[in-house]
């Protein structure tokens, strides 16, 4: 927390600052995308090394990502070397804290789930103990096709691999169907929880409900109320969720997150309180929690004006005809089934801590995460957080300045029905670059 008077605290460190991070590109048309991504990854402050098939040095220049990488990239040819004292698929393995495979072809997939190393991106895949992204993409009846659903499913066992499917969508091949590669946000977003939280599915077989932005509610056909949340919180919060193996619902209002970031979510997109308030009612039933991360506007017209008011008319519009738009938390609260969680939301300016613990009281949810909108680095819009999780049995967590992504994953911990974690495993922080 900021200190009256005292020193900013210092900005909380981006998880994928200072990763060795290895970009494995194989032959498939989405590698296109890839040199945006690897350009993301080293202003983020990542070292990346990129190593292609032959098929994706026809596909996406080797030298833009040599160039956007800041390093060499790596070709078949490169692998034996008679300078090099080590195999080059040894040193990359064994150099790279994260992998990237993105695009996963088919061959690739095949190669890698049946231990074939007759690539140097096939061989560094087999030697690393790196945990790995892998996004597939490919036609869709190449993805159909039983073999490679059989080399998906196997890839699922491996453990230390976060395996995005591909989406649905219009491809290269002109055939609307699944094989797009996840977008380069997800991409990153996977990346980014893998080094915060591992690839552990604590979530797996749990049905998470997550609403997400601010409402509206009309004052006239051409003005509103709302507020300034973005939805980011709630995104993030959703996607971390996804991660971990929840199947998610997200009820949002107006958000202002770039719309890659909403891949993989069952989304409800509503307007106003009343929407938002139909929507998970309707959802309630089906969930294993529920975070209410959305700002709900407090009040709302009782009959919106059907005509659009004249200034002198809006001026004269603030002394009645309003009513409290009724408290949607406190709503599921009273109407949930046994066992399911629920997180609430609250955010303030100044010190909201005892407020926040009365909140928490009268509202009845199982945890409220109180998170400042006044301070540098949190509130709406901001990519890091901070704040305050009060939970049952009087529990005060405070959660230190970090990613949005990293606040999520905590709230998730807390969220999430209990039990013990095998193996799981997060990597340490970055360490300065050599
Ligand atoms: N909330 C809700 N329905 C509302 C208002 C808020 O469900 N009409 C939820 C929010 O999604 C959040 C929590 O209640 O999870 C706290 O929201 P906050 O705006 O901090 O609380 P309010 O109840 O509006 O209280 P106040 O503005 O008076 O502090």
């Amino acid at each position: 927390m900021r200190t009256e008077g005292g020193p900013r605290p210092a900005a909380s460190p981006d998880p994928l600052a200072g990763r060795r991070i290895l970009v494995a590109i194989t032959g498939s048309i989405a590698a296109v995308k890839m040199p945006l991504v690897v350009s993301a990854l080293a202003k983020r402050g990542a070292q990346v090394r990129c190593v292609l098939t032959a098929s994706a040095a026809s596909l996406v220049s080797p030298v833009a990502l040599a160039s956007l990488s800041r390093h060499q990239c790596y070709l078949d040819a490169d692998q034996w070397c008679h300078q090099a004292p080590r195999p080059l698929h040894v040193e990359l393995a064994e150099w790279a804290e994260l992998v990237l495979v993105a695009p996963l072809s088919a061959t690739s997939l095949g190669r890698w789930v049946h231990g074939l190393a007759d690539t140097l991106l096939a061989s560094t895949l087999l030697a690393t103990e790196a945990p790995v992204v892998a996004a597939a993409a490919m036609n869709t009846s190449m993805w159909q096709a039983p073999p490679v659903q059989g080399n998906w499913q196997a890839l699922q066992g491996f453990g230390r691999v976060l395996a995005l499917g591909p989406a649905a969508g219009l491809l290269a091949c002109d055939r609307q169907g699944d094989g797009r590669m996840a977008e380069p946000e997800q991409l990153l977003l996977a990346l980014e929880s893998l080094a915060l939280w591992g690839w552990q599915r604590d979530w797996q077989g749990l049905t998470l409900l997550v609403s997400a932005g601010p409402t509206r509610e009309a004052l006239d056909p051409a003005r509103f109320l709302s507020n300034g949340s973005t939805g980011l919180m709630g995104v993030l919060l959703a996607q971390a969720a996804r991660l971990r193996g929840a199947s998610v619902q997200l009820v949002h209002g107006p958000l202002q997150v770039h719309p890659g970031l909403l891949e993989g979510l069952l989304c409800t997109p509503v307007q106003t309180a009343a929407q938002m308030q139909a929507a998970l009612s309707a959802a309630q039933g089906q969930v294993d929690a529920i975070a209410m991360a959305a700002a709900v506007a407090d009040h709302r017209r009782v009959e919106p004006l059907a005509r659009k008011l004249s200034k002198q008319e809006l001026g004269e519009l603030w002394v009645e005809g309003w009513e409290q738009v009724p408290d949607l938390l406190a709503g599921l609260v009273a109407s949930r089934p046994p066992g399911q969680a629920i997180l609430g939301f609250a955010a303030h300016s100044g010190d909201g801590l005892a407020a926040a613990r009365e909140k928490l009281s009268r509202k009845g949810c199982d945890w409220l995460f109180a998170n400042p909108i006044d301070q540098p680095d949190a509130g709406f819009g901001s990519p890091t957080n901070q704040g305050w999780l009060l939970g049952p049995g009087g529990q005060d967590i405070q959660l230190q300045p970090a990613s949005k992504l990293a606040i999520a994953h905590q709230l998730l911990t807390a969220l999430r029905p209990p039990g013990p974690l095998p193996g799981h495993r997060v990597l340490p922080r970055a360490e300065a670059n050599p």
